[in-house]
């Protein structure tokens, strides 16, 4: 697969390149078959009320997935349309609000209970808030819901056979968990690990940069997590990460009013559909060519490369290190993450 490495040294030389790639065909991959059928699979997406989720969900459950639709609102409302329009009616929502660990703890408990296997997990919640928020536990909105929240789940998940582990299976029956990130990650800042987890107040100037953080944070825990699970052996979990490019969704939802109006025309003119912004995410979840390879990462169907500051295994290291002590308290009574992993 071919790789670009196009430079992110600021937001500017992010967006120039975004801009590029969103309007190059070159080295572009081929879209999922149309006719690729997911009859018996489960699959799982969170933030599947509304833009690119919700058409990520469309898709899996037109395809003939049952679907798991974890959201915060739009229950049931969201479950009736993605049944509608995909004509499946095997659509459930869950409901979570995944801010709060206490709330993704408990969606846990509720999938441990039922013995959910998930087949294909897309993480794709997200916000760009207009100024920082702290969570019931005290964190930063964007850090809680872009990369705690994904660091806890995957903990549970692998911890309970949510996602089952098994080596010596064939590559296209392996679990797979995609996670949406963002280029953002490429300008960010490095994560000071002296302040780990520290709230931090922001407005809107300054929002874009910690945006970009959060997703440093998720975009070195995938590799982290690939690292920890997979190693250097064959693959028991196939984990990929993307950036879906701009969407014309409803994440500028929170921009104060006066930029609305300038805003909106611009996401509908030169920004993808949730549709077309679902194609990498569909491939990466389906497609029996990312089979091969765990940990391929896409910039909208582009193969890349993710920032140097998430390939660092010192960071992953510290990344890891530092955030288990926040997600322990929400981990099956009596086990220890480290027993799993
Ligand atoms: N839009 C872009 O240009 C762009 C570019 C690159 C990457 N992305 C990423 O793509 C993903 C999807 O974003 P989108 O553009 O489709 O935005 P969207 O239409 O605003 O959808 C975001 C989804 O995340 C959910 N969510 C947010 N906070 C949550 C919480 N605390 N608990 C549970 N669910 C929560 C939202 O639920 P509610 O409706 O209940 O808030 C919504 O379903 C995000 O991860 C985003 O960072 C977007």
């Amino acid at each position: 697969m071919k790789m670009n490495n196009v430079g992110h040294k600021g937001v500017v030389s992010a967006v120039v390149t975004g801009l590029l790639d969103l309007f190059s065909r070159q080295d572009q991959l081929p879209p999922l078959d149309p006719g690729l059928r997911l009859d018996g699979k489960v699959a799982l997406v969170t933030g599947a009320n509304s833009g690119l989720g919700k058409a990520v969900a469309i898709d899996l459950a037109r395809r003939g997935a049952h679907l798991l639709m974890v959201c915060r609102s739009g229950i049931p409302d969201a479950g009736e349309a993605v049944k509608q329009a995909s004509g499946n009616p095997n659509v459930e929502m869950l409901q979570a609000d995944l801010s709060d660990l206490a709330s993704v703890a408990q969606l846990c408990d509720r999938m441990q209970a039922r013995n959910i296997r998930l087949d294909i997990a897309v993480m794709n919640a997200g916000l760009m808030p207009l100024h920082a928020r702290r969570t019931p536990q005290g964190h930063e909105v964007m850090f809680a819901v872009h990369f705690l929240a994904n660091r806890l789940l995957m903990a549970r998940w692998l911890e309970d056979g949510v996602i089952p582990r098994a080596a010596n299976r064939t590559p296209s029956a392996l679990p797979r968990v995609v996670f949406v990130s963002s280029e953002a990650h490429q300008s960010s800042p490095p994560i000071d690990f002296n302040r780990f987890a520290a709230f931090q107040d922001y407005g809107i100037k300054h929002g874009m940069k910690f945006y970009g953080l959060s997703k440093l944070h998720l975009t070195t825990f995938v590799q982290e997590l690939e690292r920890r699970v997979n190693g250097n052996g064959p693959p028991q979990v196939l984990f990929h990460s993307l950036c879906p490019g701009p969407i014309a969704s409803n994440i500028a939802r929170e921009s104060p009013v006066y930029i609305k109006p300038i805003l909106s025309p611009i996401m509908k003119l030169l920004f993808r559909s949730p549709e077309q912004a679902a194609e990498p995410v569909m491939l990466l979840a389906c497609s029996p060519d990312m089979t091969e390879h765990s940990n391929v990462y896409l910039h909208m169907m582009k193969a890349k490369q993710p920032s140097p500051l998430a390939l660092d295994a010192l960071n992953g290291k510290q990344l890891w290190e530092c955030s288990a002590p926040l997600i322990q308290p929400y981990l099956t009574a009596n086990r220890r993450e480290t027993e799993c992993l």
